[in-house]
Formats: structure tokens, C-alpha cells, sequence
């Protein structure tokens, strides 16, 4: 019998006629071998030197790691997976008939369900499993029923942004972003998502984002490198032990309530359409509304202003507000999903950014069944039940597919659509569309228009701007050349 015949091979691949090869590297020793790789993704290398240095020791895209958190042995995580840092490899996570899903977002390390009120909300289901088809489709829902008011709550929000930073470097010579950037995206998901206005209470108002920014971190601090304290306080204290929901349960129980209150409109549509009970309803809202789209364009935005803020020499900026300023006709057709649509140099830079920052770095996926692995040269056997973890970063900068790999090239989509195919940032291809039958973001075109919409926004509003290596510190903005006060500073 072939080898093909026994092992099914990953969808994108045909069956291979590639040299099989045995995965390589190694777990290490019981203990010692998940900590030295724990130091050395979060300490000593950081995760895209982890991950470089392992590719460049085996020669290969394919191979044997260990994956913090490591916890003590009560906690149980198994820190043991296959990287896979290609394309081709990397696909074979979104073939389901391949990889099971199921709680396994964040690797085998899954932060307590207490933080979900107990509701294994739908990015921890496969779809093999009747719940996730149903919370899908609510979200689908939602997003449609959104169309509304997605676009003018977002423009209302982000002029306000563009209000306080504008007014804040002509004061202060400079604007930092996070705060009134994250008040405008909760501001705005909040409205579309929830319906309900947040300017209702106060206290949501003021601190809803912070709320969730508290409740995100619990649930992500032990498998993410924050640098915010010195090592080895970050590995002792944040990176040791999962922790528990009660340091946020008070604020989660207000925004439970916010939600109970003011969203009763959606919360019904849960109930009688998608046959969830009110608690189900309320946590499975909570969370599209704070972890994925609240912590995705947290992630996000700061990586997109922060490519185009701190492009100085290429003229990129006089090109998208020529472009922008074109579609909208001075001034008379407004922002749209529509308008956007025809920016072409916007939404090609959009999918720059994200090729060169994917928001979500890593994903993973469980061997359902004993099945061939390829990658562009070789390919591997991976049984029944190991873990796959693709970490994008890498996978974005695959030399066989993109030209000049580690370039931000703002035309490159524009120029060659082709490459969509091997765009990856929402778990599938940027061509494929999201379904119930698979894990792809289900706001994955919301995403693209909307940063679109922030681009377009910044460039009929202003001629040009810079900003810090993080995209969160605006130093330097100048009013479109219609307006007669030029705010800047820096000069
Ligand atoms: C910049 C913003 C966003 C980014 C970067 C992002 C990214 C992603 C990624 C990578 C996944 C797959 C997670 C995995 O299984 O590994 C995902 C799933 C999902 N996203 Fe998004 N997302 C964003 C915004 C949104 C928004 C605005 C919504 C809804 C309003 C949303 C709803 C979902 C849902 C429901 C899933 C689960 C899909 C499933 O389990 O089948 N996302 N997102």
C-alpha cells in the first residue's frame, strides 16, 4: 500500500510526491525542555527569533516544539507541538477533514471557562459540534442586521478621535492614541453590535474598553511576551500560572448587565432565532463584542497607523489622499463599504499591513486522524491527536510566495490579486468566505472596509501625519490643504 493511500494528505496539497521525511526537533528533556523553550520564546529570543532560529537549526519549515505556558503539572497544559512556518503547511489548519478545533484558540492552554460565564463560546467549538453552526450564524446575524449603523457610528466615533488628537497636538506637541483610540472602537462596536449606546452609562462610557482590556489580559497574559515589567519578574509573575476570573468578575458582571439592559433587542433575536437561553445569549455577545472584534481592531489599528504614519520617504501618503480624495469627489460622495470598495491602493496597503502584522500570530489546530503534513519541499507524518501551531508572522514572509518577503510594499496586492489566496490574517485565505463549516473570521470583509474607512477618514481629513514606531503616539499632523490652520509640531 502507498503511503498516500494510508495517510491522507493535507486538501491544498496533491497527494504527495514529496520525500516523506521524519518531523524534526525534539520536546528535550521532561521539565527542562518546555522551560528552556518558555525562556526562550519569551526572554532570551522572543517569539520570531524562537521560531526563525529553530527554522534555520532543522533546515526545515516543519518541526518539533515546545509551546509555553508551561504551568506546574496540576494545571496539565502539554506544551509538545508541530510548528508549521509555510504556506503550504500552514493550509493544512484550515482543512477541518485534517485538524479539530475544538478549544484550542490559544493552544492546549485554555483560560477558564468562568470568564465566559461557563459558555464555551464559538471560537472554542469545531464545527463539528452543533453549537458552533448556531453561534456562528448569530454572529453572521448580528454583523448583518450591524449594516445599519456600522458605518455611521464608525465615522461618529473616529472623527471625535480625530477631534482629541488633532486638538492634543496642537497643544502638546504630540497625541498619545490608545486611550481615545480604544474609546472610539468600543464606541463604535458597542452601538453596532450590542445596540446599545454607551453613552447611556457613564461608567460604560468612561471605562467599558478599560473593562475589557482587564478581562482580555486575564484571559492572555500567560502566552503573551508584554515586556511591560523586567525578566525574570514577567516569567515569575505573568507567565507562571493561569489566572483566576474573580480579578475581574465585578467589572465582567457590569458589562453582563450593561448588555442584559440596553441590548434586549438582540439578545431576543439569540433567543428566538438561534435557540440560546439569556445567559448564553449575553456571554456569547460579550465576547464577539470584546475578544474578537474589540481585541482585534485594538491590535490592529495601532499596526496600520503606524505603517503609513511612519512612511516618510516613499510618498505613500500623498498617494492614498490623492486616492481617497478622488473617490469621494471633493467632498461629494461620503465614506462607505461602497466607496472604499473602489479605493484600490487603500485596500492593497490594508492588506499589506495585514501580511506583515497579523493581529491574531498564532493558530492551531488537533490531528483528528494520522495524516500526511506537507510543506513546500517535504513532507512529514503527524499523528492522531498532536498539536499543529502556525505562527503567522513567519508563515506572511514565505519566500516561495511573496516577492521581497520582509517588505511593506503598500502596492503589492494591487498588483498581483493572485497573492489573496495566501493571505491568511482571518484563519483562511483572504478569497475563501466565512462559514458555518469553517473558523474563518465571520467579520473578515467588516474588517478590511472598516480599516479601510479609518485610512480614508485620516486622508480627507488631513494632508499628513507621523506618528512613533508603535502607532501609538501621533507627533505631527497637517490639516487638508482646504483647511487654513495647519496643526503641527516636531518642526
Ligand atoms: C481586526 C479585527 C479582527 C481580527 C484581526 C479578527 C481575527 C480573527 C481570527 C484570526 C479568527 C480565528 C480564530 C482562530 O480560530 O484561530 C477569528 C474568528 C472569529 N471572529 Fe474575528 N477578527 C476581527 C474582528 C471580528 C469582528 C468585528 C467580529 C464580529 C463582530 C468577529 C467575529 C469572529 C467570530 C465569530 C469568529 C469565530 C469563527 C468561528 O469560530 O468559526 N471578528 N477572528
Amino acid at each position: 500500500m502507498s503511503v498516500s493511500m494510508m495517510w491522507p494528505s493535507a486538501a491544498s496539497t496533491p497527494a504527495s510526491t514529496l520525500p516523506v521525511k521524519a518531523i524534526p526537533g525534539s520536546y528535550g528533556l521532561p521539565v527542562l525542555g518546555p522551560l528552556k523553550d518558555r525562556l526562550d520564546y519569551f526572554w532570551f529570543q522572543g517569539p520570531e527569533t524562537f521560531f526563525r532560529s529553530r527554522m534555520a537549526t532543522h533546515k526545515s519549515t516543519v518541526f518539533r516544539t515546545n509551546m509555553p505556558p508551561t504551568f506546574p503539572f496540576f494545571v496539565g497544559v502539554d506544551p509538545r507541538v508541530v510548528a508549521v512556518l509555510d504556506c503550504t503547511s500552514f493550509s493544512a489548519l484550515f482543512d477541518l477533514s485534517l485538524v479539530d478545533k475544538r478549544n484550542v484558540l490559544i493552544g492546549d492552554y485554555m483560560p477558564s471557562l468562568q470568564f465566559t460565564g461557563g459558555t464555551r463560546v464559538v471560537v472554542y467549538l469545531d464545527p463539528s459540534e452543533p453549537q458552533h453552526s448556531r453561534a456562528k450564524s448569530f454572529c453572521f446575524d448580528i454583523l448583518k442586521r450591524s449594516s445599519r449603523v456600522w458605518t455611521s457610528e464608525f465615522l461618529r466615533n473616529s472623527d471625535a478621535l480625530l477631534d482629541t488628537i488633532e486638538k492634543e497636538v496642537s497643544e502638546k506637541g504630540s497625541s498619545g492614541l490608545l486611550v481615545p483610540l480604544q474609546r472610539c472602537i468600543f464606541g463604535f462596536l458597542c452601538k453596532s453590535i450590542t445596540g446599545a449606546d454607551p453613552s447611556i452609562s457613564k461608567e460604560i462610557q468612561d471605562y467599558g474598553f478599560a473593562m475589557l482590556d482587564k478581562w482580555l489580559a486575564l484571559q492572555l497574559l500567560p502566552t503573551v511576551k508584554t515586556g511591560a515589567i523586567p525578566q525574570p519578574l514577567e516569567e515569575l509573575l505573568l507567565h507562571s500560572f493561569p489566572y483566576p476570573f474573580f480579578l475581574v468578575s465585578g467589572d465582567y458582571r457590569k458589562l453582563y448587565e450593561f448588555v442584559e439592559k440596553e441590548g434586549a433587542e438582540v439578545i431576543e433575536l439569540a433567543k428566538s432565532e438561534y435557540g440560546m437561553n439569556q445567559e448564553e445569549a449575553i456571554h456569547n455577545i460579550l465576547f464577539v463584542l470584546g475578544f474578537n472584534a474589540f481585541g482585534g481592531f485594538s491590535v490592529f489599528f495601532p499596526s496600520l497607523i503606524s505603517a503609513i504614519g511612519t512612511d516618510k520617504s516613499t510618498g505613500l501618503q500623498d498617494r492614498l489622499r490623492t486616492e481617497v480624495r478622488r473617490v469621494l469627489d471633493g467632498g461629494r460622495r461620503s465614506i462607505s463599504f461602497e466607496t472604499v470598495r473602489e479605493m484600490e491602493l487603500v485596500r492593497s496597503t490594508v492588506y499589506e499591513v495585514l501580511r506583515l502584522s497579523p493581529p491574531v500570530p498564532l493558530q492551531y489546530g488537533r490531528a483528528r486522524t494520522d495524516f500526511e503534513l506537507c510543506s513546500h519541499e517535504s513532507s512529514f507524518r503527524v499523528a492522531k491527536g498532536e498539536l499543529l501551531c502556525g505562527y503567522q508572522p513567519l508563515v506572511m514572509r514565505d519566500p516561495v510566495v511573496f516577492k521581497d518577503p520582509d517588505a511593506f510594499l503598500p502596492d503589492r496586492f494591487a498588483e498581483d490579486k493572485e497573492l489573496l489566496k495566501y493571505l491568511f490574517w482571518s484563519n483562511g485565505p483572504e478569497t475563501a468566505e466565512p462559514t458555518t463549516g469553517n473558523k474563518q473570521c465571520a467579520a473578515k470583509d467588516h474588517v478590511v472596509a472598516t480599516s479601510c474607512m479609518l485610512v480614508a477618514q485620516i486622508f480627507n481629513r488631513f494632508d499628513t501625519f507621523e506618528c512613533d514606531d508603535s502607532g501609538l503616539s501621533i507627533t505631527k499632523l497637517q490639516r487638508a490643504a482646504t483647511a487654513t490652520e495647519e496643526v503641527r509640531t516636531g518642526d
